[in-house]
């Protein structure tokens, strides 16, 4: 079958066969730079924290010399790993046979070990993979031939710069499993086509109505007005819209009246979303678990200066609202691409970003389409 047809979207199986999931673990998240942690759990000399990246195992790690550098977490002797968790080590040692190793990978000792006929200690650190920051996130890439992240992000430019990025404080995190592939959740966030329908509360607190699409290279970003100025303009929401009744006074200062009045969300290929509010950021992540299944994960930032839980507080009822009624709609679409009746959907003019992502995604996955 052909993978494109004009105005359609990408065929079903591309979201139910595990041939082509494997394929994009390689070929996208093995390539892409992914977000695996915050810069605050690794600020001290020796802070590490363990992640995993495409099914590789690797752990983050700030040096004596104050580098940053993602190591292979895999012992050079047989393969185990050489840290666990997160915490704060002077040098790294495998639990297995106790080979050590620096923080900057160097093989240090290989105690009871003979070294044998060629075998040596230089060619036998733990190898490093690239890792980049943006704000408070810490990102690594598998690929050693990939853009660097600072370029993929150029086409914002400063455009973000009035957003205390730098300076975020991370207050919690929400994670949540779902049974659908990571692109039905993955498109699910880039259009509010289903807003109306699916959250009710979300739609009479923003303007879902225009979501701003736009598509910038790696990134497409979007821009939701709330629907009220103050607090006190109702407009006949329902009781739960609490968003509404939260004090919008205290905006970050810096803030222009658009951005003190709404909240961008910028996507970053495949599976970071970055959103940016009047009072507090949030990243959320997808991680593929297997074809038809996906977690998801969200990590909610303060701004300085302000009272760090009241935005959330004033909100999560509501959050954990529109996120159920996400899950439950994408959970049946999984179920609805299983079946021998649909082959491939179509592009609403409402869905722009989904039309790009799947470029995205087809640019990816070269070989094969
Ligand atoms: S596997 Fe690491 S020391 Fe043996
Ligand atoms: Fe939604």
């Amino acid at each position: 079958m052909t993978t494109t047809v004009a105005g359609m979207s990408v065929p079903a199986r591309w979201y139910t066969d595990p041939a082509i999931f494997e394929r994009e673990r390689t070929q996208i998240f093995g390539r892409t730079w992914q977000w695996v942690g915050r810069v605050d759990q690794v600020s001290a000399p020796g802070a590490y924290f363990t992640c995993e990246v495409a099914g590789e195992p690797l752990v983050v790690v700030r040096g004596t010399d104050g580098q940053l550098r993602a190591l292979w977490n895999v012992c050079r002797h047989k393969a185990a790993p050489v840290a666990e968790g997160s915490g704060t080590v002077r040098r790294f040692q495998c639990g297995y046979h106790g080979w050590t190793y620096g923080l900057d990978g160097t093989l240090l000792g290989t105690p009871h070990f003979s070294e044998g006929e060629g075998f040596r200690r230089a060619d036998n650190g733990l190898p490093s993979a690239r890792v980049a920051t943006w704000g408070p996130l810490v990102f690594v890439n598998l690929d050693p031939e990939a853009e660097p992240l600072e370029r993929v992000l150029a086409p914002v430019g400063d455009r973000f710069e009035r957003y205390p990025l730098d300076e975020l404080v991370f207050q919690r995190d929400l994670s949540l499993e779902i049974q659908c592939n990571w692109k039905v959740m993955a498109e699910n966030l880039r259009e509010c086509y289903h807003c109306p329908s699916v959250h009710p509360s979300l739609t009479a607190a923003y303007e879902v109505e225009e979501t701003h699409p736009e598509p910038v290279g790696d990134l497409d970003i979007m821009f939701i007005a709330e629907r009220c100025a103050s607090p006190t303009e109702q407009r006949g929401a329902p009781k739960d819209a609490a968003i509404l009744s939260f004090d919008r006074h205290r905006v970050h200062e810096t803030l222009r009246d658009r951005e003190r009045r709404g909240s961008y969300y910028i996507h970053l290929f495949p599976n970071l979303m970055l959103s940016l509010g009047p009072d507090h950021a949030s990243a959320l992540k997808l991680t593929p678990a297997a074809e038809d299944r996906v977690v998801w994960s969200r990590q909610y930032f303060s701004y300085p200066g302000l009272p760090a839980a009241d935005p959330l507080d004033a909100t999560w009822e509501f959050r954990l609202v529109a996120y159920r009624e996400d899950k439950a709609i994408c959970e049946e679409v999984q179920k609805g691409l299983r079946s021998r009746s649909y082959v491939r959907g179509w592009y609403s003019t409402k869905e722009p970003l989904i039309r790009h992502f799947h470029d995205l995604v087809l640019g990816r996955m070269v070989e094969e389409h």
